[in-house]
């Protein structure tokens, strides 16, 4: 069995070669840093393995740190099925996709801020404030203080935090204690019979499902997994595009010239940079795979992004950033993952990418990069953490 090593810079550089790489040396592969775990890379060994969640349990959370006592993607059923209906409740694809006149509005507003700079950072100015404050108004969180709460979602997802170091929502911390005077408040205007705001929070603290409502800590489960979920993600997806094309000038004169590939060019970002490269399952029992014997509690991550570039899946060019690909082909990818976790914020997503894509090309003319964008640190994330780039301006 091969070893190989997620923290190289390198693998983060060049994720797709690396996938492939993996794939044909050693499929099944083990390393040891910071303990022991392992990565599925084969799309259809990924597939199987996220069909099996009775053997390939999420109750531990779906980071390598082990965190039980979660909602939705940290549970299995039945009770990950309550949590699915509940926040179905809170947003349909129908609803989330209802935002879309406020979030041109919201790109545009951004745009004019830093339109006449000339050149800049794109992820501060851009692509880090699009989904914070789309998500501070769906979640109905203030979005300066959702701003600053941002490095809370960067530790999350941070990989070198061993098992067990990872903050809980419940703990004492500035965030918890917001999300805990919202909710009092929102409860208080509750039990007076006022009008509450429509969003996320008021679903959360009404809903009453299968005879029961949600109580303070399960309401600090919802709102701080649905931040970190809907945050930091899309910010990859939408640098990691902006990227690709300021990087593949053919690829991004084809898009200028017809904006109608502009859903392929989304989907194809998803597949070739799937902003989350995997995440973890733990197994319920002893087992032996691949040839290998996995104790009971072994972490195995399934590589989405590997998957996603898997040639006996996509074909020999899988390797290739290509828009042209029909979306509803590339829609086959695992970048929202697959089965029964598969995103709910998918259609927001996209959506906030596409519109965020139309805009900043058409707004800011001659657009370019002005030196290497930087990796994000967290590795089980894939995407830019910095991408300097300059503009025409009129003056
Ligand atoms: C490009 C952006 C995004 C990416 C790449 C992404 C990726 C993912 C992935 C890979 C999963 C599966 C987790 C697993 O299998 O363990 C997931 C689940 C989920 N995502 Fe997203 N996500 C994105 C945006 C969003 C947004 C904007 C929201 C909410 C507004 C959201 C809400 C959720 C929820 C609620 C789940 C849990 C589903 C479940 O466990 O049943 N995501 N996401």
């Amino acid at each position: 069995m091969a070893d190989f090593d997620f923290f190289d810079p390198d693998f983060q550089k060049n994720t797709q070669e690396n996938f492939q790489r993996m794939q044909r040396e050693c499929p099944f592969a083990h390393t040891n840093k910071p303990f022991d775990w392992y990565a599925v890379t084969r799309e259809k060994d990924v597939a199987e393995l996220l069909k099996d969640w009775d053997l390939w349990t999420s109750n531990s959370g779906p980071g390598l740190a082990h965190q039980g006592g979660g909602v939705l993607v940290s549970v299995d059923p039945p009770e990950h099925i309550f949590d699915r209906r509940l926040i179905n409740k809170a947003f349909s694809p129908a609803q989330l996709l209802s935002m879309e006149d406020e979030i041109v509005a919201l790109i545009d507003e951004l745009i004019d801020r830093f339109a006449d700079q000339g050149e800049g950072d794109l992820v501060p100015l851009f692509t880090m404030p699009i989904p914070l404050i789309v998500i501070a108004r769906l979640l109905g969180l203030d979005e300066e203080l959702v701003t600053q709460m941002r490095p809370l979602a960067d530790a999350v997802i941070h990989p070198h935090t061993p098992p067990g170091k990872i903050e809980r929502q419940t703990e004492d911390t500035p965030q918890t204690r917001y999300f805990q005077s919202m909710m009092d408040e929102r409860r208080a205007l509750h039990a007076d019979g006022k009008e509450l705001p429509n969003d996320v929070l008021t679903t959360l603290i009404t809903s009453e499902l299968d005879g029961r409502t949600l109580t303070d800590e399960e309401v600090m489960g919802f709102m701080g997994f649905l931040f970190i979920a809907g945050s930091q993600t899309t910010t990859q997806l939408i640098g990691n595009l902006i990227y690709r094309l300021l990087e593949n000038p053919d690829q991004l004169a084809l898009l200028l010239k017809d904006w109608s590939l502009l859903p392929n060019a989304v989907e194809e970002s998803l597949r070739f940079d799937a902003p989350v490269n995997g995440l973890f399952r733990t197994n319920t029992r002893d087992v032996e795979y691949q040839g290998v014997n996995l104790p009971k509690d072994t972490k195995v991550i399934c590589m989405f992004g590997a998957a996603n570039v898997d040639p006996e899946f996509w074909g020999e060019d899988a390797g290739e950033f290509n828009i042209t690909r029909p979306a509803q082909l590339t829609k086959r990818h695992y970048a929202f993952g697959k089965g029964i976790h598969y995103c709910m914020g998918a259609p927001l997503a996209r959506m906030e990418a596409r519109v965020a894509i139309k805009a900043i090309f058409s707004r800011l003319p001659n657009l370019r990069l002005t030196g290497e964008p930087k990796e994000i640190a967290a590795h089980v994330m894939h995407g830019v953490d910095s991408l300097p780039v300059a503009w025409d301006t009129k003056g």
